[in-house]
């Protein structure tokens, strides 16, 4: 059967009524892959969902359709966000996809290029502001309070409503849920997400458990495990370059209700497992998404798993976004060499020898 998108897949779960538009761009149902050489390698069964394969390359899209149908069947005309660069190309795609405005406000020079380049194609205004992403939050509120114009960052309940569905997928994928989900935590609000999906998917008896949320903060963004907002956030991974979560309390919730925790890791380790995905298992994701597998392969380092236990590594978008720091990492410089066959077979041997 023809997939028909989040709204219509999981209509009984989400906030739909019959003055609910079914917007989609065919999001969501994205694959569930199984990570074989870092499962053999760690002694646990790694599955990867790899949310860069959306509409717009990460998992934005999910919570964006619901948040959008909901603004339309308002009667909004307007939508704006603040954004590291994922939630603006969301935005922009559904609004000009459903009609509407779009405002996206982003950090000036710390945003990955083909995230730009989204929102731009897409037809939204685009304002870049000489502060961070807590400031482009905290004028995005001000402004979405005072105007008639629907605010749709995760602090919109919508967009929550949207992104639990991934869990639901999981679950589905799986034929139950895993015994740990590890996920980057940014604004916090996937991780909220994620465990409101997995408990309501539990309590109708669609899963027999719940996962353990293992969620990892960019060291130089962690404000949970510091347990103070940073007034200055640094990473390699802009997408979670955030300093003070607006999820945060429900994002320690998740953490505590399933046993979980809220942990951290380097820059070093996030571009150490963004390479390992390419290179041992052909998943291209961003650097923010590889925080979920760093944090997994620094947990196995301090001996956290007994072995066997089913863990999900969400990805949450397309490695594309970001071609600086993947031609930086790689050191993409190709051999130039002459159009003749032996200077081909020459260069082989040579990069061989490497
Ligand atoms: N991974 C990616 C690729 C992201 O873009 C984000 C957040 C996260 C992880 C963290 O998710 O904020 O729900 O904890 N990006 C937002 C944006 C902030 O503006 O695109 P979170």
């Amino acid at each position: 059967m023809r997939y028909m998108g989040l709204l219509h897949t999981y209509q009984s779960m989400l906030p739909i009524n019959e003055a609910t538009p079914m917007l989609t761009l065919h999001e969501g149902n994205t694959p569930l892959i199984h990570a074989e050489a870092l499962s053999k390698e760690l002694g646990i069964n790694i599955y990867l969902k790899y949310e860069g394969l959306n509409p717009t390359g990460s998992f934005k899209d999910r919570g964006m359709v619901m948040a959008v149908a909901k603004a339309v069947e308002e009667g909004s005309r307007t939508i704006m966000c603040a954004s590291t660069g994922n939630t603006s190309a969301a935005a922009a795609a559904y609004a000009a996809r459903a009609g509407l405005n779009c405002i996206v406000l982003i950090p000036n020079n710390n945003i990955a290029l083909g995230k730009l380049a989204q929102a731009m194609i897409y037809g939204a205004k685009v304002i870049a502001i000489e502060g961070n992403f807590d400031r482009a939050l905290e004028i995005v509120r001000e402004i979405t309070a005072k105007h008639p114009i629907t605010l749709v960052n995760s602090v919109n309940p919508y967009r929550i409503e949207g992104q639990k569905t991934a869990a639901f997928e999981v679950c589905d994928q799986l034929g139950d849920a895993p015994d740990m989900l590890a996920i980057p935590v940014g604004n916090a609000g996937n991780i909220s997400a994620y465990w409101k999906g997995f408990k309501e998917y539990h309590e109708a008896g669609r899963s027999t458990k719940r996962p353990r949320m293992l969620g990892f903060e960019a060291e130089g963004a962690m404000a949970i495990v510091k347990g103070e907002p940073i007034l200055e956030p640094e990473t390699i991974a802009t997408a979670i370059r955030i300093g003070n979560p607006a999820s945060w309390k429900t994002a320690v919730e998740a953490a505590q209700q399933s046993e979980g925790q809220i942990n951290y890791v380097t820059d070093e380790q996030i571009l150490s497992a963004y390479q390992q995905l390419a290179a041992k298992e052909g998943v291209f994701a961003e650097p923010a998404s590889a925080a979920s597998l760093a944090g997994v392969i620094k947990l196995h380092q301090e001996g956290y798993f007994t072995g066997g236990e089913s863990v999900v590594c969400v990805l949450t978008g397309n490695g594309l976004k970001d071609p600086n720091v993947a031609i930086k990492t790689a050191g993409i410089e190709p051999l130039v060499v002459p159009d003749t066959e032996e200077a081909v077979m020459e260069a082989i041997q040579r990069l061989e020898r490497e």
